[in-house]
């Protein structure tokens, strides 16, 4: 796991674009697994920047996305198909119909999540998995739990989350407590995965992670099982860290 501790969120963003844009160049036609949060916004800023000056070009890339709200449609200003649109494809020359997100206003989500499996799985591999992390370690809503699924599934948002995510809705709006998300099986099978995590909230979750020990209490531990991950923080988020 290679982990770079950065000292501001601008230099965090540029960083993971970075990383991202080497992707790109590498394969003008890859795919990209995102996240949404408040943790990645800098990074896609930073890959519009990079798109707008002629650096970047997205035309032939494909995404997929880690989770959406369930239920929830896709207009609503909440649901992170919108916020993927606002904060990325909508800035950039991608093709829409190349970008998936799970449909948060599927009647059966069981049947939407199977077939969110055979998309992923028919774009052939994600070759970068970007992902946030929660304060209770998780990654996608792979909540904290006894036991971890391996593909994308309907799951119930905890306590923490739900309260985690409040900050994004008005007092008048409901905040969902259901989501469908990648399983952790799904996200694994990326070939490179770019996490990021700032902020002193994030740090018990850092700590679990790095410690190198895999616990089902801190779903993101799981990523000690992968060859090739990037963990991009900030000092607050490193603070308790073992040295
Ligand atoms: C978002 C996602 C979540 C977030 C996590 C951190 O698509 O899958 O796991 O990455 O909740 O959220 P922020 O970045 O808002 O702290």
């Amino acid at each position: 796991m290679k982990v770079i501790v950065c000292e501001t969120y601008e230099e965090m963003s540029r960083c993971a674009a970075d990383v991202v844009a080497d992707v790109m160049k590498a394969r003008h036609d890859c795919v990209l697994g995102l996240a949404t949060g408040s943790t990645p916004v800098g990074m896609y800023d930073e890959l519009v920047r990079r798109y707008e000056a002629g650096e970047l070009d997205f035309s032939a890339v494909r995404s997929v996305n880690l989770d959406e709200y369930y239920p929830i449609s896709p207009d609503n200003a909440q649901s992170y198909r919108y916020f993927m649109n606002t904060n990325l494809f909508d800035r950039v020359n991608i093709d829409k119909a190349q970008t998936a997100v799970p449909d948060g206003s599927a009647p059966d989500p069981e049947a939407e999540c199977r077939a969110y499996e055979e998309k992923i799985a028919a774009l052939g591999q994600v070759d970068i998995q970007v992902l946030g992390i929660g304060q209770n370690g998780h990654i996608g809503f792979n909540e904290p739990a006894e036991a971890l699924h391996p593909l994308t599934h309907l799951t119930a948002l905890t306590e923490s989350t739900i309260k985690a995510n409040a900050r994004f809705f008005s007092e008048d709006e409901v905040i969902p407590t259901s989501a469908l998300t990648m399983g952790m099986g799904t996200i694994l099978r990326a070939k490179k995965i770019l996490i990021l995590a700032n902020g002193e909230a994030k740090a018990d979750a850092i700590a679990t992670l790095l410690s190198g020990m895999l616990t089902t209490s801190c779903p993101a531990s799981f990523l000690n099982l992968h060859d090739d991950v990037v963990v991009i923080c900030d000092r607050a988020a490193m603070s308790k860290v073992q040295a």
